[in-house]
């Protein structure tokens, strides 16, 4: 038995069912597909994706994160005595449950961006802010645009990355932004295939079997 894959697959499963249980809780609207696992390990169903690539084809569809992964990223992050200066910047926020579930646990940074491509999710995540009775209390910025191409403006930096889009998206994000990173986080959630060389002089400085926290090297 793969110990990685067998802990990976059991809290996404647990963490499936219960975005009704989160909906309700902050009156918002963060569904996402379910399929029926054939294997029956830790339920009858796994997590499964809206696929919009038909209209954005880098794209690797919507999905959320498992709350365990966020909670395990931000408590991690604020170890970091100066992390109230950070902004947190979703790049494909997607409903935005990312930045909802940080808000209302973890609320450690300095202000948030909310990136995404798909207008209609961009539409729910706008609705989801406005309607939600977390108390807000930092700067929430949505950008419903393409991450490749968006000026970022703020540094320093805490980027959290699902699995948004193809490795060469990936290439063409850093690419254009690669001036803006400075002093940055990078959280990547099971994006095994995104890597940092031609870009940034990055180290690796926590690793799960689903997460991975990059910071940048200082000069
Ligand atoms: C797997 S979902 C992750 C959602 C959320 N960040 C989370 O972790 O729960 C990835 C999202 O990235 C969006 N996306 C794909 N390509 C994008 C791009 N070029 N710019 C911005 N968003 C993009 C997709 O539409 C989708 O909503």
């Amino acid at each position: 038995m793969n110990e990685d894959i067998e802990y990976r697959k059991k809290i996404n499963r647990e963490d499936c069912l219960k975005f009704n249980e989160f909906d309700e809780k902050y009156n918002v609207e963060t569904s996402h597909p379910l399929a029926e696992a054939k294997d029956k390990t830790y339920g009858d169903f796994k997590p499964w994706y809206i696929d919009n690539s038909d209209l954005y084809p880098e794209s690797e569809g919507y999905r959320n994160t498992a709350l365990a992964w966020i909670d395990l990223a931000n408590e991690y992050l604020k170890e970091d005595p100066n992390i109230g200066n950070y902004t947190f910047v979703d790049i494909g926020a997607g409903k935005g449950r990312v930045i909802l579930h940080t808000l209302a646990t973890n609320d450690i940074y300095k202000e948030y961006i909310a990136i995404e491509i798909d207008t209609d999710l961009g539409q729910i995540l706008e609705d989801n802010l406005k309607n939600t009775n977390i108390a807000i209390s930092k700067p929430v910025k949505v950008k419903v645009s393409d991450a490749r191409t968006t000026v970022l403006e703020i540094e320093p930096t805490v980027f959290f990355l699902f699995r948004p889009f193809s490795a060469t998206a990936w290439h063409e994000f850093m690419n254009f932004n690669r001036n803006k990173m400075k002093d940055c986080y990078f959280v990547l959630v099971s994006n095994i295939d995104y890597t940092f060389r031609d870009y940034l002089e990055v180290e690796e400085i926590y690793f799960n079997p689903v997460v991975t926290i990059y910071k940048t090297i200082s000069e």
